[in-house]
Parts: C-alpha cells; structure tokens; sequence
C-alpha cells in the first residue's frame, strides 16, 4: 500500500501525558501548554479530561484550562468523557468535541472506568445521542489494543469487536491504544488488518505508549496499513494511571521528525514544538522524553 502524504496528529500531552504527573500543575502552566502547542501547529488538542477527580485528580481543573485557553480557529480542542455527568460538565465548559473510551480487556475496563466493556459501551450511546444534538463529535478509543497489564494477551478479534462498536455507535473516528507499548509491527498490522474488516481505515487512528521503545515501528508498520491519524504526546509526557509501569505516549517531536523524514507533511513546525516541549518539561522539572529534543539539546 502506498503511504499517507499528509498525516494528521493528535496532540494527547496535556491529557493523556498531565494525566500521570503525581505533583500539582497550575492551571496556567496547563494553559500555556496548549497555547505552545496551537502555536506550533497542531490541529487537535487533547485539552482534558471530566472525569472523576478522586480518579484521576492531575485532571480536576479542566474546565478552568478550557476557559482561559486561546483558541484558533479551525483547530479542535478535545476532551475526555466518560459518562454522562461527563459529557454535561464538558459542554458547560464549552468543549466542541469529546472522546469516550472503552477498552478490548474486561480487567483494564473494570480497573480504568469501573464497569465491563458492554457497560461501557452501553454508556457511551446517550452521550453520543446528545452530542449529535450539540453538533459535538464524538471520537472514541480502544485501550489495551497489542496487550493488557492484568491479562496479557488481547486478541485482534477483541480490538475489532470493540471498534466495530464504537464506529457503528457514531464514533467518527477510532483510535486504537496499545496502552502499555508491548506491541511490535507484526502484531500491529496484524490488529490493523483485523480491525479493518469492520472499520475503514481512514477511520482509524494509532495510539501507542512508548513503554518498551516500539512506538515509531508500529507507528511506521500503521502507515504501511494505510493509517494516516496518530496520537502523540508533546515530550514523551505520561503513561496511564490504570497501567502500572505505561511509560509516555511516543514524543510528538519525534514523530514530525520521521514524518518529516520521509516528506510526509503535517502543518507542524518543528522549533516551536521543540519549545512547546522545553517549556513543559522546565515546568515539570523532568527530562523529556523526546529523543530529537535530547539530540537539539546536544
Ligand atoms: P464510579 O466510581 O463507578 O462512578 O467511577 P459513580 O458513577 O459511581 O460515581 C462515583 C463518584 O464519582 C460520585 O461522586 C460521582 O459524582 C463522581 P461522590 O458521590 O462519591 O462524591 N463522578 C464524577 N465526577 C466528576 N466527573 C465525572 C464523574 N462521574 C462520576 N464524569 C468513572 C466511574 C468513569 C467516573 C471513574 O472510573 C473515572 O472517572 N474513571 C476515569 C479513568 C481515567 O480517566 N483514566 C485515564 C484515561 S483513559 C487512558 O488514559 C487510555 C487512553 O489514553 C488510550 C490508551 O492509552 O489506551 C485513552
Ligand atoms: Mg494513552
């Protein structure tokens, strides 16, 4: 199959990488977080999360960071919402697009949302039902694609069976997290190939951990599949709260840098997401985990 010339990122770092920080972040570091990230470039940024702060506290100003950020036009703003209370606080707090998430493992379902994977999609049909009335997309995901903590193995018939689901439900766009990193490229396409039975592919997004240094491969073996949609997060930020040992999702950074390398365009300007990550990172106190940026940094 020929590859993408144009692959669209999802900048998930101020949700799915803030997420997983244990100190405090001010709602204003949040904020200018996404402000760097518009500025770069990014089309669509994962802002937040309306879910449960005795869950996931790091997440509990959300709708503050959506007031106060800058927003560009013709750039999405989204948010996480996992149950109708959710979806309610997300609209009061002005957000135009929110994604629902559902996992292909009944033990990651139960540890992240409390309910199995027919719960969870049972849930997911009224907000979807109220946001088609806000004119609000709904984009969802698929956690644990290429393994699970508590379970190991996940069949690609399971991820399939999921997204299927979520597609048919209304999901405008699906995208398929390998939560913990263990996937390598074989089972990649392999899990691609399965889901595509039931889900265009320009449907379909990528989501990979870094975890075990296999997200740019399975990142190259999707665009092979004809994948043309990643999430990525600024500095290799975060992990997942519910995976124990999930490492940051692969660095934005260096994804543009492959897809740069390989003339495949984005809209994304290299030194201002190299900023962006700097910032952050000075903000944060840690190390990115960006390897283009430990590389600019000499
Ligand atoms: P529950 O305890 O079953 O919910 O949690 P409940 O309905 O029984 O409510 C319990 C309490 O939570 C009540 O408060 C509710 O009001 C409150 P109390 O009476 O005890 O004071 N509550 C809420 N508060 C704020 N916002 C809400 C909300 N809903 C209930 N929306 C629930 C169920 C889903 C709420 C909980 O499990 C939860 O919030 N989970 C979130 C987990 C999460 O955010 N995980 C990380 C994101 S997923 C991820 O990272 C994977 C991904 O990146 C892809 C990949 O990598 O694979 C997307
Ligand atoms: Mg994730």
């Amino acid at each position: 199959m020929t590859l993408p010339t144009y692959v669209r990122l999802i900048e998930v770092g101020p949700r799915d990488g803030l997420q997983n920080e244990a100190q405090p972040i001010s709602v204003a570091d949040k904020v200018q977080l996404v402000d760097a990230l518009t500025d770069a470039g990014l089309g669509y940024i994962e802002v937040g999360s309306f879910v449960s702060p005795k869950w996931v506290p790091q997440m509990a100003g959300s709708a503050e960071v959506f007031a106060q950020i800058q927003r560009k036009p013709g750039v999405v703003y989204g948010a996480l919402a996992p149950n109708m209370r959710g979806f309610e606080d997300a609209v009061a707090a002005g957000v135009k697009e929110v994604a629902v998430f559902a996992a292909a493992s009944e033990a990651f379902s139960q540890r992240n949302i409390n309910c199995s994977i027919s719960e969870s999609l049972a849930r997911f049909v009224p907000i979807i039902e109220a946001a088609q009335q806000h004119g609000i997309s709904v984009r969802g995901y698929v956690s644990c694609v290429l393994g699970c903590p508590y379970e190991g193995q996940v069949s690609a018939q399971q991820v399939a069976q999921v997204a299927k689901e979520l597609y048919a439900m209304g999901c405008y766009e699906v995208s398929l997290g390998d939560t913990i990193g263990t996937g390598t490229p074989t089972a990649t396409r392999a899990m691609f190939e399965a889901v595509t039975a039931y889900v265009p592919r320009e449907k379909l997004a990528g989501h990979f951990h870094d975890t075990y240094g296999q997200a740019l491969v399975n990142i190259y073996a999707s665009l092979q599949e004809g994948i043309a949609v990643f999430d990525s997060s600024i500095a290799g930020l975060g992990g997942c709260p519910y995976a124990k040992g999930a490492s940051g999702n692969v660095a934005t950074e260096d994804v543009l840098y492959m897809l740069n390398g390989m003339g495949i365009e984005t809209g994304i300007d290299m030194d201002k997401l190299l900023l962006a990550g700097e910032h952050i990172c000075n903000v944060l106190g840690r190390v990115t985990g960006s390897r283009v940026a430990k590389a600019r940094q000499g």
